[in-house]
């Protein structure tokens, strides 16, 4: 049976998931902020509107007949778009703005956590007063992580000992006007993703990823949404064992056993340490880019996912096929700080070869694609090995030029990959 399936959200992420639903039987509708000319080339239908309004999102999944939704970005989570997508009987693949707490207020996901034995949690504290926290890095013995509980796109959280001294930390707390920040033990190891498809009490996981958070090569500069990933041929990644993505699957299962009528894709990201892998924390959808890890890779169909979450039925395994993917962001450049909007994109779909061509946020004109301020477009390579992966992306980048734009071309090489193995062989002291 056809399924008129609604995706909400604009960026990479979404376009990959348009993607994995092109070639199945759903027809295909989209609204976002930002029109994205890839996924309405996809869709039947591409609606631009306030997405955060959830009586607005409601109103095009009537037009459109829509029985399935597919809610990309945590700010529409937070807005209560499912809640009201559910009231109107349309099926949110998402969670509602409750459960979504578990990404959107980090004062609740540690408390949860804590509450229900969940592993992997690290010592923190919620403070309310900003005085207090100050008092408090002044006393702790050992770094902390700085973070405001709500939405900051990545942004907010600031680390001591990693990107600021214990001063500057105390500096920012008191020139930010949070009303409500976590402040936690600093976690050191390697990152790594691992995402989950939950419904039903149930849950299958994709293959980890690493994504890149920092705007510059060599892991230097501030943080960003993420400039690039990369996953391997196997569920683990050079720098893990199978034991510790096992072990990261065992949290996400203590996880999914608390939460009650959570649906949608729940996102660990975790910090493999010395005592295995702990929870850096979890998001309410897939990550961007790491959506455009896991996706091509998926062999399952999507929306037989969807219908059975919809339908109450047991999710059906995942199948991924065995292959790498280095995924790289092209971003304005100034990007995250003083982004510079306007270059024409000089690749598209057909002249990015191999490589899987993913637009995010960019301005489709009557003479061509231009960048905006945020992350423009994503080029992805899938391979045999993430070297392979990797210069199936390059290549791709190579046509798209530079003009204006910046990429991290150090993501998937493999001295990088080298260093996260030394680091994680240096910290077990091997
Ligand atoms: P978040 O917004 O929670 O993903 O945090 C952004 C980034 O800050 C993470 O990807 C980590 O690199 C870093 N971070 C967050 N919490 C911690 C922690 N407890 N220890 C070390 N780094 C952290
Ligand atoms: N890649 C990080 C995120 O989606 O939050």
């Amino acid at each position: 049976m056809r399924e008129n399936v609604l995706l909400i959200g604009g960026g990479g992420r979404e376009h990959a998931i348009a993607r994995a639903l092109e070639d199945s039987e759903a027809d295909l509708y989209a609204c976002a902020g930002n029109r994205n000319p890839g996924i309405a080339r996809i869709a039947s239908g591409f609606e631009t509107l306030e997405t955060t309004d959830p009586a607005a999102v409601v109103d095009y999944a009537e037009d459109v007949g829509a029985t399935i939704a597919v809610i990309g970005p945590e700010a529409y989570l937070e807005a209560g778009v499912a809640d009201a997508l559910e009231a109107a009987g349309v099926y949110p693949f998402g969670p509602k703005e409750a459960e979504a707490r578990i990404e959107t207020d980090k004062a609740f996901q540690r408390e949860f956590m804590q509450e229900n034995d969940v592993p992997g949690c690290p010592d923190f504290e919620t403070f309310d007063d900003m005085e207090a926290a100050c008092d408090f890095i002044d006393e702790y013995d050992g770094d902390l992580a700085i973070k405001p509980v709500g939405l900051t796109g990545g942004k907010g959280v600031k680390v001591i000992g990693d990107q600021v001294t214990a001063e500057e930390g105390k500096a920012y707390i008191r020139e930010s006007d949070y009303d409500r920040i976590v402040l936690e033990e600093r976690l050191i190891g390697e990152e790594f993703t691992v995402q989950a498809f939950v419904a039903n009490g149930e849950f299958r996981t994709a293959p980890a990823v690493q994504d890149h958070k920092r705007a510059y090569e060599g892991d230097e500069g501030p943080n960003t949404g993420g400039m690039g990933s990369y996953s391997d041929a196997s569920d683990e990644l050079p720098f893990m064992t199978e034991d510790d993505y096992d072990e990261a699957v065992s949290i996400i299962e203590a996880t999914v056993d608390a939460l009650e009528d959570y649906r949608g894709i729940l996102y660990g990201q975790f910090m493999l340490t010395t005592t295995g892998p702990r929870v850096v924390e979890f998001n309410a959808r897939f990550g961007d880019p790491e959506a455009m890890n896991t996706l091509p890779v998926l062999e399952t169909d999507f929306l037989d996912v969807l219908t059975a979450a919809r339908d109450g039925e047991s999710l059906p395994d995942l199948e991924f096929a065995s292959r790498a993917t280095v995924c790289k962001y092209a971003v304005p450049e100034g990007y995250p700080t003083d982004p510079e909007a306007g270059a024409k994109v000089q690749v598209d779909e057909e002249s990015a070869g191999d490589a899987l061509l993913y637009y995010a946020s960019v301005d489709e004109r009557d003479d061509g694609i231009y960048t905006t301020t945020s992350r423009s477009f994503a080029l992805v390579g899938v391979a045999d090995s993430i070297p392979a992966a990797e210069e199936i992306a390059e290549d791709a980048l190579a046509v798209a030029g530079e003009e204006g734009l910046r990429v991290r071309h150090d993501i998937g090489k493999a001295d990088l990959i080298q260093r996260r193995i030394d680091h994680m062989n240096e910290l077990r002291g091997e």
